[in-house]
């Protein structure tokens, strides 16, 4: 693939332009597939499209909507697209956020499906195509169609660019065809979806259930044994990429401060007691993450194992998110009103026993708080990969720590070495914290050391490098057929 065009798609974009008190501010956006993706478009260069949500955005890209980053090192272009409030509205909160988002998660919040959603999700999904098209250099690039706000997408390409080798990738997970199911649509999602060479997910379990829904909607030849979905003529290879995060390189860790650094600092920023122990959650404020469940089994385990009362701190990060929509703003409620609760219960005057930092922290930020706990929470509901669990290992440099994982993300097939639990289940949670929080150093170790040897191996170069080598195969059996 050396010397073929590469071009991204996803709707975040890997940097926002902010218009700040002191002028224009740069910020990386809390997105699990903006942190997988774009150490693989530095690495390959070309141009990524995304849309510019930015309130400055505009005011730093040339006159074909480019701007080149990452800021002052120029590796990749990014090119902008505009939506009208109207269109970000139905397509994005909409469509993408209360349609496919609840649908593909089956987290117990009920989608919604409205009719204008969809014809702005079509219009942009048109948007995005064109936009591709207008950025390709030849009759063949390769396209890389980031997750469920661009199920459209690989066909309206497909249909202009028929020789452009596109891999899809779809971030979140695929709900079995009884659930999918219910989507007035999903004739059309499924048909868009197929005009992709490579349908990646996370897991087999996502690989499976898209094919039997395939089945099940649509008339396609299906290929258990060769992953193969034949439609209109058109083969779709369907395979399990696991998503992952760049491995740092020494150079990098070695300018992150301490572990004993990281800790006294947060100890000293938030007034956390020196004898606490710390365990962290980092997500973003989404009612997928389990961050309730979480905050049930921190009170169980203070009240079960009282001895912990005085000598425990949980601080949650939660990156505001799609604050637009009202079931995001209810569930930040919930969650700010169960913190209250649990830290008049147990918090002494000063000293609450949980802290909700309630805002967006930069990576940097999130790493020192990473290096600072002697305990990470991850307990999604329901989570495609989850990125959190990988960058808490990547962060131990000195093999200590404990993750706890939920069994409901695709992280815990891979990551078997951390305590793992079902989020739903409060007292297993509970007790799993307990486990952590007295686990001795040699187990810790043990099982840091084999998670690290893990995410190093299965890091993000491979999650690309495979469906790309995938996509090689499968460009040079075109091209020696045609
Ligand atoms: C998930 C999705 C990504 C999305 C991210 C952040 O990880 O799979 O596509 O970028 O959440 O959500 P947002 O709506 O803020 O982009």
């Amino acid at each position: 693939m050396r010397g073929d065009q590469v071009i991204v798609v996803s709707n975040r974009e890997p940097y926002m332009h902010e218009r700040g008190a002191g002028g224009i501010e740069i910020r990386r956006p809390a997105s699990g597939l903006v942190t997988a993706v774009e150490p693989v478009m530095r690495a390959c260069s070309g141009t990524w499209i995304a849309h510019g949500s930015g309130s400055a955005d505009r005011e730093v890209v040339d006159r074909h909507d480019h701007v080149a980053l990452p800021p002052g090192h120029d590796e990749y272009l990014l090119r902008r697209i505009w939506l009208t409030p109207e269109q970000e509205q139905g397509y994005y909160y909409g469509f993408a956020n209360e349609g496919l988002w609840p649908l593909c998660h089956v987290a117990h919040v009920r989608p919604v499906f409205r009719e204008s959603d969809w014809e702005h999700y079509k219009r942009v999904n048109r948007l995005f195509a064109d936009a591709v098209v207008a950025e390709a250099r030849s009759e063949d690039p390769v396209i890389l169609v980031q997750d469920y706000h661009f199920a459209l997408v690989p066909a309206m390409v497909r249909e202009r660019l028929p020789r452009a080798t596109i891999l899809s990738f779809w971030h979140i997970p695929w709900p079995n065809p009884e659930s999918f199911g219910i989507c007035p649509w999903r004739a059309e999602i499924l048909e868009g979806m197929l005009g992709s060479t490579i349908m990646g997910f996370h897991t087999q379990f996502h690989c499976k259930n898209f094919m039997e829904t395939v089945d099940r909607y649509l008339e396609a030849r299906i290929e258990h044994e060769h992953s193969t979905i034949t439609f209109h003529g058109d083969p779709t290879f369907v395979e399990a990429y696991p998503i992952s995060i760049e491995w740092p390189l020494p150079e990098q860790a070695r300018t992150w401060p301490s572990v004993g650094q990281c800790r006294s600092e947060l100890m000293e920023r938030l007034d956390i007691p020196r004898d606490h122990r710390i365990a962290v959650g980092v997500d973003r404020f989404d009612y997928t993450k389990g961050i309730l469940e979480r905050l049930h089994a921190v009170e169980r385990m203070l009240e079960k194992y009282p001895e912990w009362q005085k000598r425990f701190t949980f601080v949650q990060v939660a990156a505001p998110s799609r604050g637009a929509l009202e079931e995001y703003r209810l569930f930040q409620q919930r969650i700010a009103a169960q913190v209250d609760r649990i830290n008049d219960r147990f918090g002494r005057p000063g000293a609450p026993v949980i802290r909700l930092l309630a805002q967006h922290h930069e990576h940097d930020e999130v790493t020192k708080l990473y290096r600072a706990a002697d305990v990470c929470l991850v307990t999604s509901l329901h989570d495609g990969m989850n990125l959190v669990c990988k960058e808490f290992i990547a962060a131990r440099d000195d093999e200590r720590g404990v993750l706890i994982l939920s069994r409901f993300a695709g992280a815990a097939r891979e990551l078997t070495e951390a305590l793992i639990v079902n989020p739903y289940h409060v007292e297993e949670t509970a007790d799993a914290l307990f486990h952590a929080l007295t686990m001795p150093p040699g187990e810790q170790r043990e099982r840091m050391a084999s998670l690290r040897s893990t995410v190093h191996e299965f890091n993000v170069y491979r999650w690309a490098g495979r469906m790309l080598s995938d996509a090689a195969r499968l460009r040079l059996r075109q091209r020696v057929s045609t």
